[in-house]
C-alpha cells in the first residue's frame, strides 16, 4: 500500500508538472492555461481520492473530507510556480495532503474533524508583486491595493480573477477559515541543511518575514560615445552602487538577513545608450521586524538625495516574521517517534502560505529535505524516500488530529 501510495505521488509530480510546459521554459502563473489545466488534475485526483471538490472567490481550490464536528483541519500548499522553476516547490505538499487524506478515508472512514486539502493560488508572487494571494485571502488580508497590481502586461489582479472565472468577491474573513483549527504546509526545505546533518524530516519552528518591491531610477539618456563619463547621469551606475551598499549593510549582520536584487530592467536596453532609467525588484528577509524596518528606511532614504537622480518606490504588501504553533510541534515530535524518523528542529528562510495561515490559525510545517539544497531552479530535486517520510509524518499527523480520540485543547 505504501509503496503504492509513493509510486501514485511520483506520477502525480511528473503530470502536475506536464502543466506547467512553456516551450523550453517552465512556469505555472495563476489564472493562466497552465494553471487551468492543473486545476483539471488536482479536481480529479481529489474526486478519485473521495474528497468533494469547491473553489471560493479567488480560486483557491478546495477538496474536502466530512467530519462529524464542525471543526477544519486544513492542509495543503501553493500549486504555482516561479518562472523556470522546479516540479516540487509548492506542488508537492498539494499532492502529498490529497495521498495522506485519501488514504486515511480509506483505512479509518469518516474523521472525527472535517479534512480540507487547499491548492492555493499566486504564492510565488511571480506574476503578481505581493505573492501569497490565495492565504492573504483566506486570512482576509488581501487589499484595494493588491487587487489592483498589475502583471507583466499590464493586466490588474481583479482583471485576471474575473477572467479565469472567479468572482474576487471579499469576505472580512473567508467561511471556511472560521471554521479552521489548524493548518499544516508540507513543503521541501528549499535548502541543504537536512541534506548535510542527515536528518530525515524538518520541523519549522519560525518563518522568515519578507519586504519586498520595487525601485525604479530614472537618469539621463543619451548617447554613449559622444557623452563624458563626468556628465552622465546613469540609473545604471547609481542602481550598481546601492546594491553594493546593501550587500554590504546585509553581510555585516551575517546570517540575521538576506538581500536579493533579482529582477533588473533596464530602459532602453542597447549597448550603445546611456540608459534613461533601471528597475529593480527587491527582496529583503529577516526574523527581526527591526532589521526588516531598518531596510525599509535604507530604501526610502533613496528619495532624500539630491544627486539629480529620480526614484519612484514601490513596496508589496508586508509579510510579518511567523511562529508555529508550539503544541502542533510537540505533537509531529511526537508522531516522528512513533514513525522512528530522526528530525530537525528548523527555522525557514523561505516565504510560505503557513506564514499568512499562521496569523489566525494554529499552523505548523514539515520540511523535505532538497538534493544539494537548490530551489526556486528546474534543478530542483527530493528523493523519494525522503518524500515518503514528510508524507507519512503528515498523515500521522492528520490522523492524530482529525480521526484521534483526543479533544483539542482549547
Ligand atoms: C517563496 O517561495 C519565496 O520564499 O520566495
Ligand atoms: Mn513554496
Ligand atoms: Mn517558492
Amino acid at each position: 500500500m505504501y509503496n503504492e501510495t509513493l509510486e501514485w505521488i511520483e506520477n502525480a509530480l511528473d503530470s502536475l508538472h506536464e502543466t506547467g510546459k512553456m516551450g523550453s521554459l517552465h512556469w505555472r502563473a495563476t489564472y493562466t492555461e497552465e494553471d487551468h489545466k492543473a486545476l483539471k488534475l488536482l479536481e480529479r485526483w481529489m474526486r478519485e481520492k473521495n474528497l468533494e471538490v469547491f473553489y471560493d472567490d479567488i480560486g483557491n481550490l478546495f477538496g474536502k473530507i466530512e467530519g462529524e464536528q464542525d471543526k477544519i483541519v486544513l492542509t495543503g500548499s501553493h500549486r504555482d510556480t516561479v518562472k523556470n522553476g522546479g516540479k516540487y516547490d509548492g506542488a508537492l505538499g498539494i499532492i502529498c495532503a490529497i495521498a495522506a487524506a485519501g488514504a486515511l478515508y480509506e483505512e479509518f472512514g469518516k474523521p472525527k474533524k472535517s479534512v480540507e486539502v487547499v491548492a492555493f493560488c499566486e504564492e510565488e508572487g511571480s506574476r503578481f508583486l505581493s505573492g501569497y494571494l490565495g492565504s492573504r485571502y483566506f486570512v482576509g488580508q488581501l487589499s484595494d491595493d493588491i487587487l489592483l497590481e498589475r502583471d507583466a502586461n499590464g493586466i490588474t489582479l481583479t482583471e485576471a480573477i474575473r477572467h479565469a472565472g472567479f468572482s474576487g468577491k471579499r469576505a472580512q474573513k473567508s467561511l471556511q477559515m472560521q471554521k479552521v483549527e489548524r493548518f499544516i504546509e508540507l513543503h521541501i526545505e528549499q535548502g541543504g541543511v537536512l541534506e548535510q546533518s542527515g536528518e530525515q524530516v524538518g520541523l519549522v519552528t519560525s518563518i522568515v518575514g519578507l519586504l519586498i518591491g520595487k525601485i525604479t531610477i530614472d537618469g539621463h539618456q543619451n548617447h554613449a560615445g559622444t557623452t563624458p563619463m563626468h556628465l552622465r547621469k546613469d540609473p545604471v551606475t547609481r542602481a550598481a552602487q546601492f546594491i553594493t551598499e546593501m550587500n554590504q549593510w546585509a553581510m555585516a549582520y551575517n546570517e540575521a538577513v538576506t538581500c536579493t536584487f533579482g529582477e533588473i530592467q533596464v530602459f532602453p536596453n542597447k549597448s550603445n545608450v546611456i540608459p534613461g532609467s533601471v528597475s529593480l525588484s527587491f527582496d529583503i528577509r529577516s526574523t527581526s521586524p527591526a532589521i526588516l524596518q531598518e531596510a525599509r528606511m535604507r530604501i526610502k532614504n533613496l528619495q532624500q538625495q539630491e544627486d539629480g537622480f529620480r526614484y519612484t518606490l514601490e513596496f508589496a504588501a508586508p509579510n510579518a516574521p511567523a511562529q508555529m504553533d508550539e503544541d502542533g510541534l510537540k505533537l509531529l515530535e511526537e508522531a516522528a517517534k512513533k514513525l522512528h524518523l530522526s528530525y530537525r528542529k528548523m527555522h525557514s528562510g523561505a516565504g510560505h502560505d503557513a506564514e499568512m495561515v499562521a496569523q489566525n490559525i494554529k499552523t505548523n510545517m514539515i520540511f523535505v529535505p532538497s538534493v544539494g539544497g537548490i530551489s526556486h531552479s528546474p534543478l530542483e530535486y527530493s528523493k523519494m524516500d525522503d518524500i515518503g517520510h514528510g508524507y507519512l509524518l503528515l498523515k500521522e499527523f492528520l490522523r492524530e488530529i482529525a480521526w484521534g480520540h483526543e479533544e483539542e485543547k482549547a
